[in-house]
């Protein structure tokens, strides 16, 4: 059995389908405080908050658990600002009830959502695994300690894990099954096509004086079915007795704030209102990454790197959810 941690949220509820597809048996824990319970196409789901470290013991007692994939987190880069305890809490004290539960009941196999938000500000671009990790907000910096925890918990208790370091992810379920519905909508995609059908007034572009061509903030976006297809091959991988370790996924494209807009404003075929705005606290000015090891070592292939083909998939499922998941 499979524990999918945060499988109801917007990249773990994608990675459930993938699995299903796979015949895999999964067992979703999420306290469906950000997560939606109809996201979670099949499989047991267990509503549970992992602060309460029993409750995720007994779990792991009760279920004859094979691997962990760890996706519940909290994951807005500006809240981590300001509030960093509540980051630190959720996403590094909260993985460490898990991984004690594993290594209590002998579980091996962790897939961990990482970001790259562990770079920082990047000396250079496209950025590779090596590259030094230096983040520049509480968000990063969560996810960078469970990292180096997992190295640890390798040498010390034969954990044997993967860390995919996620570059922005977007996009929406190919068959219109499933979609991104965080409330509040933080992240640019999403935003701009809600601004689109009207449920947004208008966006705030966050800064247009970076060192950039356009003088907006560049980004690699990565569709959200490719990241989920990334989880099940890192599955494969740890099967096969694969060493692990980290790997970002991107599409090693870069494309600014303002190309984002002119694509979304190109799939929806009308202008979309925005707003020059001061930057955002917390922002590096380019993140696109090299994925050439998921390529060679898992075998990854994202299969829609095109940036208006991500676009026009979120296009189709907020078309038809205007309410998200309660539609
Ligand atoms: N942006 C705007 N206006 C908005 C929202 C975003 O201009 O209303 C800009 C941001 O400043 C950034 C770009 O659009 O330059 C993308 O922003 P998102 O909020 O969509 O995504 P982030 O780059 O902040 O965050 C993503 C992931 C995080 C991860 C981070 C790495 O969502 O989990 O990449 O820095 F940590």
């Amino acid at each position: 059995m499979i524990v999918v941690t945060g499988g109801a949220g917007y990249i773990g509820s994608h990675t459930v389908k993938s699995l299903l597809a796979r015949r895999e048996p999964i067992v979703v824990l999420d306290d469906l405080s950000e997560g939606h319970r109809d996201a979670v196409l099949g499989g047991k789901l267990e509503t549970i908050d992992l602060g309460d470290r029993e409750a995720v013991r007994e779990i792991f007692h009760r279920e004859p658990i094979e691997a962990v994939i760890h996706f519940a987190a909290l994951c807005s880069v500006p809240d981590s600002v300001r509030d960093p305890d509540r980051y630190f809490r959720a996403n590094v004290e909260n993985t460490l009830h898990l991984l004690s539960a594993m290594v209590e009941t002998h579980v091996r196999f962790f897939i961990f959502s990482s970001s790259a938000a562990t770079y920082g500000t990047p000396e250079r671009t496209p950025i590779a695994e090596d590259h030094r990790c230096a983040p520049i907000n509480p968000y990063g910096l969560t996810k960078l300690q469970v990292e180096d925890a997992l190295r640890w918990y390798g040498e010390s208790h034969g954990l044997r894990s993967v860390s995919l370091r996620y570059f922005n992810a977007a996009g929406a379920d190919p068959d219109g099954d499933l979609g991104e519905d965080h409330r509040p909508e933080g992240h640019l995609v999403p935003l701009l096509l809600r601004a689109a059908i009207g449920r947004v007034p208008r966006v705030s572009l966050f800064g247009d004086d970076y060192v950039t061509p356009d003088g907006t903030c560049i980004r690699d976006y990565v569709h959200v079915t490719d990241l989920a297809d990334a989880h099940c091959l890192a599955l494969d991988a740890l099967r096969r007795g694969g060493d692990g370790g980290v790997f970002n996924l991107g599409n090693g494209a870069g494309y600014s704030v303002r190309s984002v807009v002119a694509a979304a404003e190109r799939v929806v075929g009308k202008p979309i209102p925005t707003q020059i705005a001061p930057r955002r606290p917390g922002d590096p000015p380019v993140l696109v990454a090299s994925s050439d090891r998921a390529a060679r070592e898992l075998g990854w292939k994202p299969k829609f790197a095109d940036l208006d083909v991500i676009v026009s998939t979120a296009w189709n499922w907020i078309r038809e959810h205007p309410d998200g998941y309660d539609n």
